[in-house]
């Protein structure tokens, strides 16, 4: 049960008129509860703390094409935001299973989307990498369509607790599964100089990624550990300070939105499980099965691209998106999270 809702807990309630903290934003965080405020939110361009606007909606479903009687994946739950549509489409007929690695976050979207309607009679939720998608096929036999929707969802981001964001003080942690493997703070804390200068640039293109990486090692060796998001921020600021002063904030924003970015590529092994994912795509679908993949990395576009590619080349696809398709202008005015979106597409032959 969501902790924020717990009868035993007072309700944080709003400082001022413009909530800056999180568990702050209560009607936020209840939604169904607040629906006129949510709206205002949305209306605004904003995104509600502890909710995920799905992103390409009208583009995926028009490709899926989904039918009532079919079977299908979506590997990224989230918020359920593409599930409930694609739940829509199957009209109370068929099967939808849909995997996601965070257990914190997936408990409520199970909850949300029950409270919906969508019990286990058409919905199958399973806490699973999607490197694992074999697994699902197991159960489930071959998939009609499959949607993965790349990345971090709004609620990971803006929950400090979970350390996504070099705006919140929170602890340094990054992961998509806390349970699972070592924080990002863990991470800095023994590697090497040379190593952390490679995972900034192959990850995130860091153009300042030895210096920041030499800064880091400073820092550690002075005793200093970086266990929060807030000390590596300062950190990156300290290292970078030798910029021009007009343009120092914004290219330090940006430094952190990388370095953040490619210590989160790094901890979850996002690039290896998409990896093992593609690999296993072209067995996992039947015959005619369509697979849409959301990303918003380059780094993740150029591995779905060549996977794509040399499936068709093998015939494995029928046909693949020759262009990836991008939100529309519209879309990204009212939702920045949408701006760096690429949808690639497969069918299988
Ligand atoms: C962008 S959000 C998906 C939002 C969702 N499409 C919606 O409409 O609400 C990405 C989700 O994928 C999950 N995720 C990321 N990598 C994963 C992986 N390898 N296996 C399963 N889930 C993963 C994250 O935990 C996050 O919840």
């Amino acid at each position: 049960m969501d902790g924020q809702q717990s009868k035993h807990e007072r309700r944080v309630r709003y400082k001022g008129t413009h909530p800056k903290s999180f568990k702050e934003k209560y009607k936020e965080l209840q939604p169904d509860k607040y629906a006129d405020d949510i709206v205002k939110i949305i209306q605004k361009g904003n995104t509600p703390a502890g909710m995920h606007r799905s992103i390409c909606v009208n583009e995926i479903l028009q490709f899926l094409n989904v039918q009532p009687g079919q079977k299908g994946l979506d590997a990224t739950l989230g918020y359920g935001g593409h599930s409930s549509e694609l739940l829509k489409c199957l009209d109370g007929k068929g099967h939808l299973y849909a995997t996601d690695v965070d257990p914190i976050e997936l408990p409520r979207t199970r909850e949300r989307l029950a409270e919906y309607g969508y019990g286990p009679e058409i919905l199958t939720i399973k806490h699973l990498n999607f490197s694992e998608i074999d697994q699902v096929v197991l159960e489930s036999g071959p998939l009609n369509f499959v949607l993965a929707d790349l990345g971090v969802s709004s609620m990971q981001i803006d929950n400090p607790d979970r350390g996504f964001s070099f705006k919140t003080e929170g602890p340094l942690d990054l992961r998509l599964n806390p349970d699972k493997g070592i924080s990002a703070a863990e991470r800095i804390k023994s590697i090497s100089k040379e190593a952390l200068q490679g995972m900034l640039f192959e990850n995130s293109d860091e153009p300042n990624a030895e210096i920041i990486a030499r800064a880091i090692v400073a820092q550690r060796r002075k005793g200093h550990g970086i266990t929060t998001t807030t000390e590596l921020k300062a950190v990156i600021a300290d290292a970078l300070k030798f910029l021009p002063i007009g343009t120092r904030e914004q290219e330090i924003k940006k430094a952190c939105q990388r370095c953040f970015q490619a210590l989160r590529i790094d901890v979850n092994s996002e690039f290896e499980v998409l990896y093992a994912f593609l690999e296993k795509l072209p067995t996992s679908l039947a015959s005619g099965g369509r697979v849409a993949i959301l990303t918003f990395h380059s780094g993740e576009d150029r591995l779905v691209k060549k996977s794509f590619k040399n499936f068709l080349r093998e015939g494995q696809y029928s046909e693949i998106a020759s262009e990836p398709i991008r939100p529309t202008v519209e879309e990204c005015a009212t939702n920045s999270r949408a701006r760096s979106a690429k949808l690639r597409w497969a069918i299988k032959a």
